[in-house]
């Protein structure tokens, strides 16, 4: 069944029988970039729990908003993990509209995504795509395009949305590998993270979580108290200075609200599973004396902390960075 519909952006390699969590996440979204497994499977997710499609949109407006924030802070590059199908709002379209000059690399560890994202990207200055494990900061710091697109002497934000519950390792081992992302990173970089959590055990969750098990990306779900300690000893920024929240952890939708869309959404408070897809967003406070030391004369991302070696024993299951030479040479 995949022969015609896999022109152009499927590397021959791939097992399409089998259903993957980008391909679905693109169809909750009504892309049109997966496979019959893909949509039977995603097919199966909504007759139990319909309002995943909601929450796939509402995260996506999330990552609107957060991306939005960034710029308004002043930032201009952007370091998307886990970065998906390249679909409607894509970071660099919401990036490059306001500031041409902005800087997007993307990772994923799927080859199909890499491989549409470099079709996708092939004419776009200031915005490339790797195929790395995000659990290899090393291999993905120390990248040819990585130290071409990223200067860590200037704030980044690191983009972990929706990602790392498909992510397998401990929390501290996770929280170890974000530290190293972000411990490079000029004062005033933002680690943005969405990630759903199991607020309520429901038979629907149960088969979700089976469903996805089938994948090669299996679920794992952490409570709101784990994913926080992911931030490691960032400042979270208060979600909602409307309404002087704590600094914390919301759903994605109540992170930073924007009137105009809430219309289009169901509460959260009305699905379980947007109540459980928590959102944070922390700040690099750390002064840049040490790492501006050392990366002191260069012209590129040249982080100053010794970074774990690459065939790290924490995520045996982890894909290294492919370091060959650059997917191309565009601009
Ligand atoms: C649901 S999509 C999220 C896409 C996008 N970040 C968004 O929120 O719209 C999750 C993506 O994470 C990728 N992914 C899963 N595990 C990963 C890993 N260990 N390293 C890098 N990417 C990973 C998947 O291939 C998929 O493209």
């Amino acid at each position: 069944m995949a022969g015609a519909e896999t022109a152009g952006w499927t590397p021959p390699d791939i097992d399409l029988s089998r259903p993957n969590a980008a391909r679905m996440y693109d169809f909750f979204l009504g892309g049109a970039h997966n496979f019959d497994a893909d949509r039977r499977a995603a097919l199966a997710v909504l007759e139990v729990a319909p309002q995943v499609r909601d929450a796939a949109w509402a995260n996506r407006r999330f990552l609107r908003r957060a991306v939005q924030y960034a710029l308004d802070q002043g930032i201009r590059q952007f370091l998307d993990l886990g970065s998906g199908i390249p679909t409607r709002g894509n970071v660099h379209d919401i990036v490059q509209v306001a500031h041409p000059d902005g800087r997007v690399l993307y990772v994923d560890a799927d080859p199909v995504v890499v491989k549409h994202a470099q079709v996708l990207l092939n004419d776009v200055g200031g915005a490339e795509v790797i195929e790395a494990d995000l659990r290899d900061p090393a291999g993905i710091l120390g990248h040819d395009l990585t130290r071409r697109l990223i200067d860590f002497r200037e704030p980044v934000t690191v983009l972990l949305v929706s990602v790392l519950h498909f992510v397998s390792g401990a929390v501290d081992e996770l929280a170890a590998v974000l530290d190293e992302l972000m411990r490079p990173a000029a004062p005033g970089s933002l680690l943005v993270i969405s990630h759903a959590s199991p607020t309520t055990t429901t038979d629907a969750t149960e088969t979700v979580t089976e469903l996805y098990a089938r994948t090669p990306t299996p679920l794992h779900l952490r409570s709101a108290h784990d994913i926080r300690a992911l931030f490691g000893n960032l400042d979270l920024i208060t979600p909602d200075p409307q309404l002087a929240q704590p600094a914390g952890l919301v759903p994605v939708d109540a992170w930073r609200p924007d009137p105009t869309e809430q219309q289009q959404l169901p509460a959260s408070a009305n699905s379980p599973f947007l109540a459980g897809f928590l959102a944070g967003v922390g700040r690099n406070p750390r002064p840049a004396a040490a790492d501006t030391a050392a990366t002191a004369g260069s012209a590129a991302n040249t982080p100053g902390t010794p970074l774990r070696p690459r065939n790290d024993a924490r995520f045996p299951d982890r894909q290294r960075a492919r370091t060959g030479a650059p997917v191309a040479a565009r601009r």
